[in-house]
């Protein structure tokens, strides 16, 4: 079966053809941080202009690179939510007209699913069952996944996400967006410890995260003049990782479970790997990742979680109804049934 996934939920566009039997046949991603970046951060009208812009062409050239044309493919899936609701609409709105063009099923799938089954895609994939660390610019949570569409949800920030407070430090430090990535590399230039910052929550006793005081500690420890930026930022990112590092281990002790996959933007992060890396080594556990690529948002991922369900029997939309949740809890979701 061969489907293909498009994303645009937030400020990367992305195309995908997955197909059951030859894996991952093409995928392209054009990402929206050029057109964002002056202004600190994604300004959401911007977003949805540029995806309505780019998705028929990027559907084009990964048709053209897969060697396939529109009315192969068997179904379409698409990112539904959560998500930016005028952006969301473009892939949706998209995905449907096609899919009622050439007569097939649409699929609409939660974008965090793209991301926690996105290491199913790589060349050594978690069996199931596993502990989810699902760490993006607009979630935190750690899930116990049983099987496509069986998560239950162990804990989740109470406020800012991982990301997002990489993203507000940074900012309020006065580096580029996006942020992450660019406190990363100042980190990696500091040493941890000069200055002290909070761990939130970290024997809070149960799973749930906290990392909106950070960026508050970060700008108390900057006032004074006293510490390097480059020490601040490490700490900070230290400060991160301790928190979900911890609380990773508690949720695989607590499940019984051996198998960590870490799916999100933040997952790409050096020093969070090496973190987990290290934990999982003690213990004999085993961590998984993504492919570098297919960190941040890409349409991969859509195709593969829309192809696993299609092949579990799910039927999909023929109503060419249009279906976005900009909010979405993803343990409201369900196994794909026949
Ligand atoms: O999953 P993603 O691409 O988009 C969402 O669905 O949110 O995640 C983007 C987030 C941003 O907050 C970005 O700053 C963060 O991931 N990020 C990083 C790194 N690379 C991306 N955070 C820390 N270290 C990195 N190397
Ligand atoms: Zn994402």
């Amino acid at each position: 079966m061969i489907v293909l996934g498009l994303e645009s939920s937030c400020d990367e566009t992305g195309v995908a053809v997955y197909d059951t039997e030859a894996g991952l046949r093409a995928h392209r991603v054009h990402s929206q941080i050029d057109l964002h970046a002056a202004y600190g951060g994604v300004v959401p009208e911007l977003a949805s202009r540029d995806h309505v812009r780019r998705l028929p062409a990027l559907v084009r050239q990964v048709l053209d690179d897969a060697g396939l044309a529109l009315a192969d493919m068997d179904g379409i899936a698409y990112t539904a939510g959560p998500g930016l609701a005028g952006a969301l609409l473009v892939a949706a709105g998209t995905a449907e007209a096609m899919a009622a063009a050439i007569g097939v099923p649409s699929l609409p799938i939660h974008h965090l699913e793209g991301h926690l089954l996105s290491p199913l895609l790589s060349a050594e994939p978690p069996a199931f069952p596993f502990v989810a660390l699902l760490v993006s610019g607009g979630h935190t949570q750690l899930m116990a996944v049983t099987g496509v569409g069986e998560y239950t949800l162990l804990g989740e920030s109470v406020d800012d996400a991982a990301g997002e407070a990489f993203d507000k430090t940074a900012k309020l430090m006065g580096l580029p967006y996006p942020g992450g990535p660019a406190l990363a590399a100042l980190a990696d230039k500091g040493v941890a410890g000069r200055v002290s910052l909070p761990r939130p929550m970290i024997h809070s006793g149960d799973l749930n995260f906290s990392f909106s005081g950070l960026k508050t500690a970060v700008m108390t420890a900057l006032r004074d003049g006293r510490h390097a930026p480059e020490d601040v930022a490490a700490e900070f990112q230290s400060a991160v990782i301790d928190v979900l590092s911890r609380k990773a281990r508690q949720a695989l002790k607590d499940t019984g479970m051996s198998r960590l996959v870490v799916a999100g933007g933040v997952g790409a992060n050096r020093a969070l790997r090496a973190a987990l890396d290290e934990m999982a080594r003690r213990r004999q556990w085993r961590v998984f990742y993504p492919e570098p690529e297919l960190c941040t948002d890409n349409g991969a991922m859509i195709a593969f979680a829309g192809a696993m369900r299609f092949a579990a029997g799910a039927s999909g939309q023929t109503d060419g109804a249009v279906t976005v949740k900009p909010r979405w809890p993803l343990d409201t979701l369900e196994a794909p049934s026949g």
